[in-house]
């Protein structure tokens, strides 16, 4: 059976499917030379329309989660595409057709994420609803793709792109925001942290039921520590956290999730500023010691993406991103039946820190740089560490939101920073970078930085390689795709080298 493409704002322009896999074996290099001495592969992963949902929209959410890699090793880069085969997408492809109805999905509004419950049926009975389509992070010698606390994290491989399955430590998960479809269905967090030396996974997954959030620290060996956060404050879209030496810091925002609400014909998320932003505190020694939970005395503001954090004396400070609300779309400014509004879009953040005084719970936030940014993303090496180098895409006030158009490096300690301009006018999506190290030895933030651009309306695609040294001279390297990159939320790096 053949579709067409609806009529959709989350399907349009820089969102316009990539309905293909591809293969480019030694890709063009259009200016400069990729460094020899890079050995690994950037990820990247994003929901991409395949056919519609059963009811004939797609949530974003619903939507099949597709794996663009693109290998560097000695000078060469090599591009592949996948989709990622989901329990989901093989049950799909065998019959052709959408075979999952979601809760929220009879909306052709903004309320349709694809975050509901499906009903089960004789055809999709024991089929995790999974779309895998958030983020894909590496985790002993593969790369895990999940989506957010909606589905089992799956395996894939790093060089052939090819679906391993889902790891077989998601028995030993907790259910997401979804009922276990069956055994080995579980939740994952789209954002974990991990420690470099010992590969130690610090993931999650979030509840609109108590307990709100499970903590869970996986090992290599495939061992799962959980952890139930059951004093937490209020239900959460615990997006993301912090890793610090020596905790864990799970933010409790007032961004609520409720399936309870979709029933009511309203958007499962709602927006609640009048609660107060509450950290919890738990201990990377022993997850299972009191957490300490800190309640900010700060005005309403969101972070939807951690940078990191540091510790100096009794002074811990988080940094990240800081938007004026989150960026989605709420019923306190959108009617039933508006059109969709996508992230930036309705909301800015600019670069910001989260102070807590451990000795005497004081907090504060200061606003850092008045340039629009997002996606932060540092050297992985030193996640819980301590650090000093953030990257992020910057981008200029529009409208209420923000246009992202440039990579800019902060040094967190000085708070100077480098922007370069990669957009002016033309329409183009700059994506989520990625830290490269120059080597395995080096120091933190010596390395590398590729921008994925997708000049999609030239339906033409690049990898941008920037030197840490000085991104203000721009790219070192332009990597040419041949076509417009697919829309992806997130991916990170996997280093080759050891
Ligand atoms: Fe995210």
């Amino acid at each position: 059976m053949s579709y067409s493409i609806p009529n959709d704002t989350r399907l349009k322009g820089p969102f316009q499917p990539m309905r293909f896999e591809a293969t480019i074996d030694e890709c063009v290099v259009s200016y400069g030379e990729i460094p020899k001495e890079i050995a690994g592969g950037f990820y990247r992963t994003g929901p991409t329309w395949k056919r519609p949902a059963a009811q004939g929209t797609n949530g974003l959410l619903s939507m099949d989660g597709m794996v663009q890699g693109l290998v560097l090793e000695n000078g060469r880069a090599d591009f592949k595409n996948r989709w990622i085969r989901t329990p989901k997408y093989e049950l799909e492809e065998r019959h052709g057709r959408g075979m999952f109805r979601w809760t929220d999905g009879d909306w052709d509004d903004w309320r349709n994420f694809g975050l509901g419950d499906v009903a089960r049926d004789a055809c999709n009975q024991g089929v995790p609803q999974g779309t895998n389509n958030v983020n894909i992070f590496p985790f002993d010698g593969k790369m895990i793709a999940t989506a957010d606390s909606l589905g089992a994290p799956i395996a894939i491989d790093p060089l052939t792109l090819e679906t391993v399955g889902i790891v077989p430590w998601s028995s030993k998960l907790s259910k997401g925001l979804h009922e276990k479809a069956a055994f080995g269905d579980a939740g994952f967090t789209a954002h974990p942290k991990w420690d470099h030396e010992t590969g130690t996974l610090y993931g999650w997954t979030y509840h609109d039921t108590e307990p709100y959030v499970t903590l869970h620290v996986v090992s290599t060996d495939g061992t799962v520590e959980s952890r139930d956060l059951t004093d937490a404050p209020y239900n959460t879209v615990a997006h993301d956290i912090w890793l610090s030496t020596n905790y864990i810091v799970m933010p409790f925002q007032p961004f609520l999730v409720d399936k309870a609400r979709i029933l009511q014909g309203r958007s499962v998320y709602s927006w609640e500023p009048d609660r107060p932003i509450v950290l919890g505190l738990i201990r990377r020694d022993d997850i299972h010691a009191p957490v300490r939970w800190v309640t900010m005395d700060i005005d309403p503001q969101y972070v939807m993406h951690t940078m990191s954090a540091n510790i100096e004396g009794d002074v811990l400070t988080l940094d990240a991103p800081i938007f004026n609300r989150p960026p989605f779309p709420f019923e306190q400014d959108f009617a039933d039946g508006d059109d969709v509004a996508l992230f930036f879009s309705i909301a800015k953040s600019t670069l910001g820190r989260w102070t807590v005084d451990l000795s005497t719970g004081a907090t504060k936030t200061e606003q850092l740089s008045d340039r629009p940014s997002e996606l932060p993303k540092v050297d992985e090496r030193f996640f819980g560490r301590g650090y000093r180098w953030g990257f992020q895409v910057g981008g200029h006030v529009k409208r209420s939101g923000m246009s992202m158009n440039s990579l800019v490096v902060t040094d967190m300690k000085t708070g100077s920073d480098q922007e370069y301009v990669i957009r002016r006018d033309q329409p183009a999506a700059v994506l989520e970078a990625t830290f490269v190290p120059r080597a395995s030895t080096v120091g933190e933030g010596d390395g590398y930085i590729i921008v994925p651009v997708s000049w999609w309306a030239e339906n033409r695609g690049e990898y941008l390689i920037f030197d840490t040294d000085d991104v203000t001279v721009g790219p070192i390297a332009r990597i040419d795709i041949p076509f417009r990159l697919g829309w992806t939320a997130h991916g990170h790096w996997m280093d080759f080298r050891g």
